[in-house]
């Protein structure tokens, strides 16, 4: 095999087992999708752990894999070994091979073996094995199987030899193949002191995978004794190549070359670290924002800014002044996409989202690098550690920068306290990883899941249902009863109301019995299928076990279903026009709109809007049915859905398809969400707005139907009102500039005229814009006690206009009083109209002092029908409004 390559060699691991009756199953992502706990997949296994612990049933009882792996933060954390050693790695790939129940220890025993000493070709005197100490089963197959004399057979009784995937999940005891490097290289075999050398390399583990970890000290059988194996294939390309180096393969020794290309810099023993650091860190990058992960400060964003800067900081650390990962990465996919296509679909967000974090990252340094100047001015020898902490965590400047830099001045940084400093922030960011489910779940639900069970949802078939009532709470304590008026939250045993996930907001609509109503404003689950129900009593009472009918608005939940299927076209239209990198990254779904965030580097071009409209609105206009189909994850994945990455699914999951595109769905993705059942109920589809809300995060919104007709119609009027009133300006403006004109030189009076002329002519331009904008001006007409009462606030709008909008609203109203605010400028103004039929029983100026006042203003002045005053404070005027409400 010495003249393999890395990726041959994947492929003859693969095609081994698929001649022994395995099936070949496609690398699961890096985020896993079925186990919240996990931050990145760190074995073979991860993908199948619901299959050993008999949740999942899959159609193969046999599988043979190459998983890509990370293992950069969590319970394997390799990070800093990385580049220092021929063999860490923060990603890589896990070659194994998978019985669900089928063979067992011999069987397994008998594959590696027969692997490894014939198609691999590896001499079998250079080989050793472990088994875990109290194995005797495995010792003596080793002993039948591969002819191995004791000696060659080692017993461990440490974990080394006890495979466990995390806290919880499937484990067992273990087997590890060794190979013998030789005597050139330092190191002694397992379970000695020197096990840690370079001479004894582990290649292949092999679990006899028996037991579920349920919790700390809880462990169980599993239903059926499997195995599960795991061979570095880096490593072991390594042997098949005559190195014990990872870093010497073919593959490798590709990227580093590229590297040294790029950055224009030969490689040697004192630079090796970083061009290997650099190699390896652009692996991890390139796979995990192909899956949408992106740098940030929390979670895996984190951990992969981390792992991108850290290889940055190393190019840089070569001499490298301009970003070269997004060059590097062409050599990586020519290396890898035959196997992971994701390298090509993602080709331009992974390019531009290294290029973007490294520009940043550079900027950074330079920073870093000036503050770090300013306070080695201050110090005699040590740097605080403080100081050398907050660079590190405030400006991200690495501290391996910190202590070359002022080693270069002889000086040093105290290592003491930046460790406890460093130490309290891990700890921290542990305590803050919540993995990716639910983050701070309030304790209490658990005790009332555990006492009534989940909620049943019946709302995909069901407008209404009938219901008893398990439990009752206020101010978040359970209670036995709900009074009128009070405010609560009602858990029923089963409910037609939709709550919040996915994107999709909770129903609202009522809860009741005869005498009884609660009208629900809000609905969430928790625990992810307890359904709370949020609202008001409006009429009599309710106590546990009632029997209760439950009622949806069906109009609300028409609307928000139609945005919601109106979504998954728009989500399939963005991945045909921008391109696969499209990734969901949030979504809104209300019963008025939709809003999208998903991965994209640039601004959407108008014809690429345009593009995305037309493929949402020819599929609304084929009026095809939409399909709702129960399977496994794994179906829905063969099936082609979309799913979100770090969503938690279950044994069976809702797989959404529509659209119809020469008879196949145009879209098919997992979803828990409610649907149309016609495509054509969407109506006509448009997106209004488009921005980015961080970097590579873009968000649209759009209206569908109804709404967009509403919102087209407005603006065609408002645009038909400023149009209107600015022509008529526009002509005024003509007319004057034409009569000043045709002077041949202006005297300084006219200058005058023609400035004051032109500012009034903008002043009003600007004053109307304001009146037209109806989130600047607010006017409410409401009655008190028979009186009719216009309230009315502007923003923006100087209070001289003030006098204009009570005398407006005084006419519109014909009898009543007009209280109108105005602020601009830290300014408010606030002005009470009472109309003459009313002034014997109100004054304005009462109304004025009583507001000023509150607004931080001095009384002001007027008459019984009009009188006006000033005031600082804007966030007060709603307060000032309320109060003199309860004058009348
Ligand atoms: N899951 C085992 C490992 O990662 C095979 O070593």
């Amino acid at each position: 095999m010495a003249d393999k390559s890395l990726n041959e060699i994947r492929n003859t691991f693969l095609k081994y087992f698929e001649k022994n009756d395995h099936k070949i199953v496609e690398s699961s992502n890096l985020v896993p999708n079925n186990d919240p706990t996990l931050m990145f997949a760190n074995s073979g296994m991860v993908q199948f752990k619901n299959v050993f612990t008999g949740l999942e049933k899959r159609d193969y009882q046999r599988a043979t894999t190459s998983q890509k792996c990370v293992r950069a933060g969590g319970k394997h954390n390799d990070l800093e070994n990385v580049g220092y050693t021929p063999r860490h790695h923060t990603f890589f790939e896990m070659l194994g091979n998978f019985s669900f129940g089928d063979y067992f220890k011999e069987q397994a025993i008998h594959y590696a073996w027969d692997l490894i000493t014939k198609d691999f070709g590896i001499d079998k005197n250079r080989l050793y094995v472990t088994v875990y100490h109290e194995d005797d089963e495995a010792f003596n197959f080793w002993k039948k199987i591969a002819g191995f004399s004791d000696d060659k057979i080692i017993r461990i009784a440490t974990s080394d030899n006890f495979w466990s995937m995390g806290e919880t999940g499937p484990c067992g005891p273990c087997s590890e193949i060794f190979y013998d490097h030789g005597d050139h290289l330092a190191g002694g075999l397992p379970g000695t002191k020197d096990e840690d050398g370079d001479r004894f390399i582990e290649i292949w583990n092999l679990v006899f995978m028996q037991f579920e970890q349920i919790s700390k000290d809880k462990r169980i059988d599993l239903p059926k004794p499997s195995v599960d194996t795991g061979m570095g294939l880096e490593r072991v390309a390594a042997l098949l190549q005559g190195t014990h180096d990872n870093y010497e393969t073919d593959h490798f020794k590709k990227i580093i070359s590229s590297a040294s290309e790029i950055i224009k810099i030969k490689q040697d023993q004192s630079n090796q670290s970083s061009f290997r650091v650099i190699a390896d860190h652009l692996r991890a990058s390139a796979f995990l924002i192909a899956e949408g992960v992106l740098p940030s400060n929390e979670g895996r964003g984190y951990v992969l800014r981390r792992i991108m800067r850290r290889g940055m900081r190393h190019s840089h650390l070569l001499g490298s002044k301009d970003p070269v990962f997004f060059n590097l990465f062409d050599t990586l996919k020519n290396e890898m996409s035959g196997n992971y296509p994701e390298l090509v679909r993602a080709e331009s967000l992974i390019k531009e989202t290294l290029k973007m974090e490294e520009e940043k990252f550079l900027v950074l340094l330079d920073r870093g690098i000036k503050i770090l100047n300013e306070e080695i001015s201050k110090i005699d020898k040590v740097l605080p550690g403080d100081i050398a902490f907050k660079l590190y965590e405030t400006y991200g400047f690495p501290i391996d920068l910190t202590e070359d830099i002022l080693k270069s001045k002889s000086l040093e940084f105290d290592k003491e306290r930046f460790g406890v400093l460093m130490r309290e922030s891990i700890e921290l960011a542990r305590k803050n990883w919540k993995g990716s489910g639910d983050s701070a779940i309030e304790k209490i639900w658990y005790g009332i899941k555990e006492k009534i069970g989940a909620t049943e949802f019946l709302g995909y078939e069901n407008d209404q249902s009938e219901g008893v009532v398990k439990c009752l709470l206020k101010n978040h304590k359970e209670v036995s009863i709900l009074l009128k008026d009070d405010e609560g939250m009602i858990v029923v045993n089963q409910t037609p109301f939709y709550g919040e996930s996915g994107g999709q907001v909770g129903d609202t609509g009522t809860i009741t019995t005869n005498d009884f109503k609660f009208e629900v404003t809000d609905v969430q689950k928790k625990l992810g299928d307890l359904f709370v129900h949020y609202g008001k009593v409006v009429s009599g009472s309710i106590k546990l076990e009632d029997s209760v009918e439950l009622k949806i608005n069906v109009e609300r939940r028409n609307d928000t279903r139609s945005y919601h299927s109106a979504t998954h076209l728009l989500h399939e239209s963005l991945r045909r026009v921008l391109g696969a990198h499209v990734t969901q990254k949030g979504s809104l779904v209300e019963p008025s709109r939709l809003r999208f965030d998903f991965s994209h580097m640039k601004p959407i071009l108008n014809e690429e809007i345009e593009k995305i409209e037309n493929f949402v609105n020819s599929m609304v206009s084929k009026n095809s049915d939409v399909k709702t189909r129960l399977m496994t994850p794994d179906e829905a994945v063969k099936n082609g859905a979309l799913a979100l990455f770090g969503e938690k699914y279950g044994e069976e999951v809702r797989v959404l398809s529509m659209g119809d595109e020469d008879g196949k769905y145009f879209s098919t993705e997992l979803c828990g969400g409610t649907h149309v059942k016609n495509t054509g109920d969407i109506g006509k589809f448009k997106i209004i707005s488009q921005s980015s809300i961080a970097a590579g995060v873009r968000r649209i919104e759009a209206l569908r139907d109804k709404q967009l007709d509403d919102y087209l119609n407005n603006k065609e009027k408002l645009l038909n009102i400023s149009s209107e009133k600015n022509d008529e300006l526009i002509t005024e403006l003509t007319e004057q500039i034409t009569k000043l004109g045709g002077k041949p030189n202006l005297d300084q009076s006219d200058q005058k005229t023609l400035i004051k002329n032109l500012s009034k002519q903008l002043e009003t331009i600007s004053v109307n814009s304001i009146l037209d904008d109806k989130s600047k001006n607010i006017i409410k007409d409401e009655e008190i006690n028979e009186v009719k009462i216009r309230l009315q606030k502007v923003d923006g709008l100087p209070p001289k206009e003030l006098r204009k909008l009570v005398d407006k609203g005084k006419k519109e109203l014909s009898d009543g009083i007009v209280i109108v605010f105005a602020s601009k400028d830290e300014k408010v103004g606030i002005a009470v109209g009472v109309t003459e039929n009313l002034i014997d029983k109100f004054d304005a100026v009462k109304f004025v002092k009583v507001g000023s006042e509150i607004i931080g203003g001095q009384g002001g002045g007027g008459r019984k029908d009009f009188a006006q005053a000033g005031g600082q404070d804007q966030s007060k005027i709603d307060e000032a409004f309320e109060k003199l409400k309860s004058l009348i």
